[in-house]
Parts: structure tokens; C-alpha cells; sequence
């Protein structure tokens, strides 16, 4: 019998993934639902756009808490109480735990601006402009303990134009992480 897997995406900014992803859903291109949308901003836009989405929310402020196994052990508890399947970062700006690794094994997927193992950690894009490399792209792979460490499970390559600016070359790796993350995020739930 097919079920209809859940998501939680977890983001800390913008939120524009998290709009490719629900976009995905409700045009039938990707078979889930997001169960819960996950940040550790409070003022962040994602927040703004899930709830207009009519979405459940979980924020939290990583200052009231002692350490990160008390949060993701309260973040623990909204993914099972939503009935979370996978968890989905996308702009989650912190590095996952031991407390919600091991809940979630095998089931954390991040996606990161630059052909991996390249350009790691933060302004992965700005850090490709600066390098002058001519082709670029985009990452989805596993989350591990590590920083954008994990298996990869798709990539794709973003030409740098020799006109291109930084702005632009966000613009251009911005598009194709629209696409691919949902149709990957399916690959996957399909597996
Ligand atoms: C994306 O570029 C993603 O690759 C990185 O963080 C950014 C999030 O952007 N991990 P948005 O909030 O989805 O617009």
C-alpha cells in the first residue's frame, strides 16, 4: 500500500527551498506533506511563509537551552508527535547533533550551494566567485555529524559565466536547487 511520506524541513533564512518543496506537493510532482517546518529564528521569513501556508511550526531559540541535546531533544519529540518520516534541511544553518542523528539515521538530507567536497560551510557561493572557478552547483547528499560531510546523492553543475556576478551566480544556483532538491527528495521517498 503507498503512504504519503512526511517531511520536516528545517530552515533558519529565506525559506525559498522550502517554497520549491510545497509548490512540488500541491502541483503532484512530489509524493509527501510537510508535517512540520522547523527553525531556530523566530523572526525568520520561512516561519512567515509556512504559516501562510497554513503549515505546523516548531521554533525554538537555541539561547534558551543549556546545550543542542536539549533542543533536539524537544525537537525530537515535535517530529515524532507530528509523525515526522524524513527530516529536510534547507538553509538550517547548524550543525545536527548525536540526539537527532540517532533518531532520525539514514533520514536527514541537507542541501548545500557547491559541487561537494568543494566549498564547504558557510558562502559556499561567494567562496566559488572568489576561488574564480568556471563551473559550480549544487549538493544534496546525507547528513552527518560532520560539515556538509555525508554521502551525496545528487549533484548538479552551474556553468560561472564569465560576465556573472555574484548576485547572479546566486540567481543561477538558486534555480536549479528549486528543482532538484524536490525531485530528489522524491527519488528518495520512493526508495
Ligand atoms: C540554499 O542556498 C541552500 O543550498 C543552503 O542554504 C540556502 C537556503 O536558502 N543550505 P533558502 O532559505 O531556501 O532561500
Amino acid at each position: 500500500m503507498k503512504t504519503t511520506k512526511k517531511l520536516a524541513v528545517f530552515a533558519s533564512g529565506t525559506g525559498s527551498n522550502f517554497i520549491a518543496i510545497q509548490e512540488a506537493i500541491e502541483q503532484g510532482t512530489l509524493d509527501a506533506t510537510i508535517a512540520l517546518v522547523v527553525s531556530d529564528v523566530p523572526t525568520s521569513a520561512v516561519i512567515e511563509k509556512a504559516k501562510k501556508k497554513g503549515l505546523k511550526t516548531f521554533v525554538f531559540n537555541p539561547q534558551s537551552y543549556s546545550d543542542k541535546e536539549a533542543f533536539e531533544t524537544e525537537i525530537v519529540e515535535a517530529l515524532s508527535e507530528a509523525k515526522v518520516d524524513w527530516v529536510i534541511l534547507a538553509g538550517y544553518m547548524r550543525l545536527v547533533g548525536p540526539t537527532l542523528l540517532s533518531a532520525y539515521e539514514g533520514k536527514i538530507v541537507n542541501i548545500h550551494p557547491s559541487l561537494l567536497p568543494s566549498f564547504k560551510g558557510l558562502d559556499a557561493i561567494g567562496q566559488a566567485f572568489d576561488a574564480g572557478v568556471k563551473i559550480t552547483g549544487v549538493t544534496i547528499h546525507f547528513v552527518d555529524e560532520g560539515m556538509d560531510t555525508g554521502r551525496i546523492i545528487a549533484q548538479e553543475a552551474v556553468t560561472v559565466k564569465n560576465s556573472s556576478t555574484r548576485v547572479a551566480l546566486q540567481k543561477d544556483i538558486q534555480a536549479v536547487e528549486h528543482r532538484l532538491y524536490p525531485e530528489t527528495i522524491n527519488y528518495l521517498l520512493q526508495q
